[in-house]
Order: C-alpha cells, then structure tokens, then sequence
C-alpha cells in the first residue's frame, strides 16, 4: 500500500535519510523505532510530500506521490497527527476536528465520521466547544488523533504519540490506538521511541539509525533482539 524505495533526503548539503526503503500493507500497524535525531519525523514528512527526496522513491496504491505537493497527497487518503500535534489553540475542540475533514465536501459524511470519532473520544464530546489550548496534553494528542480520523485516511502516520505525556495517559492514547486498528482497519504507520508501546500495537518494525534502516522485523523478533533490547527497551 505505502512504499519508500531507496529514499535519500537532505537538509542543504547534510544526508538525513540514506536509502529508506520501508513498506506497509493494507490494515497492517508498523512501527519505526529510532532515537532523537535518527530522521523519524523526517521520514513522516518525505510521505506528505513536507520533504522531497534527493533520490528514490514514494508509492501509495501504486502511484508514485513523491512528485505531488502535499496537497494532492493528503487527499489520497493519507493523514498524519504531527509531532506537536499542529493544532489551531484559539479555535474550539469542534472546528480543529472539522479541519480534519478539510477535502471532504459531503456534510453527511462529515457528520458520520463527526459521530463516530467522538464515539471513540468521549472527552472529545465533553469538550467539544471549549477551545484548543485550554485541553491537558493527553486531550491535545487525542484531538490531533481525532483530527486525523476526520479524514478517513486509508493510512494514519503518527509522531511519536507518547511524547510528552504522564505514563498512564501514554496507556490511554495507545488503548486508542489499539481500537483505531481494530475498529476502522486502516493502517498505521507509527513513529515512537517508545518501543515497549510501539511494539504492543504494531505487528511489525523497522529501527532507523542516523538515516537508515538498521533492522527490520516482526514484533516478536524485534522484541527479542537485542539491539532494540539495549537501545529501545531499557527504560521500559
Ligand atoms: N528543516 C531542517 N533543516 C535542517 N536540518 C533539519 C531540519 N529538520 C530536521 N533536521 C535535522 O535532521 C535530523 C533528523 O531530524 P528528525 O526531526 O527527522 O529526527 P527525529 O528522529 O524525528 O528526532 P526526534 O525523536 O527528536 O523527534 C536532526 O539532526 C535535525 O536537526
Ligand atoms: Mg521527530
């Protein structure tokens, strides 16, 4: 369904990612696990079209999209809740979440997919006119996952959704998560350094290391090795 093949990237003259090549399948949760500054969010972004690739390439459905603007992207069915979640704080809980349904111009629908997002985000509904910046950060990221849903995106990419937050919100958001998979069936592609977490939702993982894939495997064997024992699992 997405796929990077060889994907170089740079910032200036400086390499960031060298020969990316990672896959996800139709309904399939995959994990990207790396350390600050390993090149996650930048890979996220080489998939919107934010970055664009020196060399290699991005494919969705068959089509290459790293030669599109992010604009005709997005509408493929691709939806990211960014890193610091890129919420709009002055505007309400509702109108953020209609953002998310930006390229949809069916009413019906929007108000379909409205019901059933705030069904898997109760709080959402409490708060749903009270505005963006006054939400606790648990809510913030529950919102840019909302958000996100709004699109009915075939494939969610999410940065590093633990990031920031209290433990037991940090079980909260992947509980979420976790029925997101089950429920809607679409794919996640999900950026963490948190590996225990990552790892208890997706099926599958890559490492990145200072630009490139230094490993790939199913859960179990990711779970077991021990470069991601050492490196990833410790704090955990
Ligand atoms: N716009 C930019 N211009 C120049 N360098 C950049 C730019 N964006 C990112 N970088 C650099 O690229 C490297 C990778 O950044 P990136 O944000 O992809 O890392 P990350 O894996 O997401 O890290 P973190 O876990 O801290 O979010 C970093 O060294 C960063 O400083
Ligand atoms: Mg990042």
């Amino acid at each position: 369904m997405l796929e990077l093949r060889q994907v170089y990237t740079k910032y200036g003259q400086i390499p960031m990612l060298m020969g990316v090549n990672i896959k996800v399948n139709p309904g399939e949760a995959v994990c990207m696990l790396g350390a600050n500054g390993a090149g996650k969010t930048t890979l996220l972004k080489t998939i919107i079209g934010m970055v664009k690739p020196v060399k290699g390439e991005v494919v969705f459905n068959g089509q290459r999209i790293d030669t599109l603007p992010s604009h005709k992207i997005i509408p493929l069915g691709i939806a990211i809740v960014p890193e610091r979640e890129g919420l709009f704080p002055k505007l309400t809980v509702e109108t953020n979440l209609l953002m998310g349904a930006y390229y949809e111009n069916d009413k019906k629908k929007i108000a379909l997919r409205m019901e059933e997002v705030l069904n898997i985000f109760p709080r959402l509904k409490e708060r749903f006119h009270q505005k963006a910046g006054t939400l606790s950060g648990g809510e913030r990221k529950m919102l840019g996952i909302a958000r996100a849903l709004l699109a009915d995106p075939k494939i969610l990419l999410m940065d590093e959704p633990s990031l920031g937050l209290a433990p037991a919100t940090v079980n909260e958001v992947f509980s979420v998560i976790k029925r997101i998979k089950e429920e809607k069936k679409i794919a996640i592609l999900l950026v963490e350094q948190n590996a225990q977490k990552a790892l208890s939702v997706a099926e599958r993982g890559y490492v990145l290391q200072k630009g490139s894939i230094i490993l790939e495997g199913l859960k179990e064997e990711l779970q077991e090795n021990s470069i991601v024992k050492e490196s990833y699992l410790s704090a955990g």
